[in-house]
């Protein structure tokens, strides 16, 4: 179904409630709570409506996902630990005509390398990685553009 909005909806995923005091050496110092503030200024700047949403749980992943559709006009989603292995994800997001924006603040491809394969790139638009809380700001623009577009 194609929906005309101008809503985004955001997904972080798990340990991502922890920014700021989780290993600061890979993911800086922000918290996700200034991620969060940044990203909704920048919205209103867009004139996009914008939605937050975090989760440890990969079932509410899922769910958020199945019920945006209709809603959203894109999902910027930072899957976390879910992207190197969660099938039910990724089924999720290509069930849904959303288009998603994958967003990590590290450059998985840097570190170990359990985590340079992604289960949710080859359905995604495409990815953001290494530019730290900015890659979500980047992702925004992404976003705004593919709306625009449409
Ligand atoms: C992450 C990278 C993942 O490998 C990791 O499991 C995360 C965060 C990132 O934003 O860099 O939790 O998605």
């Amino acid at each position: 179904m194609e929906v005309k909005t101008e809503k985004v909806l955001i997904i972080h995923g798990p340990n991502l409630n922890l920014l700021g005091q989780r290993e600061p050496g890979i993911y800086g110092s922000t918290t996700l709570e200034n991620i969060n503030s940044l990203l909704h200024e920048r919205a209103a700047e867009l004139g996009l409506e914008l939605s937050i949403i975090q989760t440890n749980h990969e079932g509410v992943m899922v769910d958020t996902i199945q019920q945006a559709q209709g809603e959203y006009a894109c999902i910027i989603i930072n899957p976390a630990a879910f992207t190197h292995y969660s099938i039910a994800v990724r089924d999720a997001l290509a069930a849904v005509t959303i288009p998603a924006i994958e967003v990590h603040l590290s450059n998985i491809y840097r570190r170990e390398e359990f985590r340079h394969h992604s289960v949710i790139s080859p359905i995604a638009i495409g990815q953001i990685s290494g530019f730290g809380s900015h890659g979500y700001l980047l992702a925004l623009e992404a976003a705004w553009r593919l709306i625009r577009s449409a």
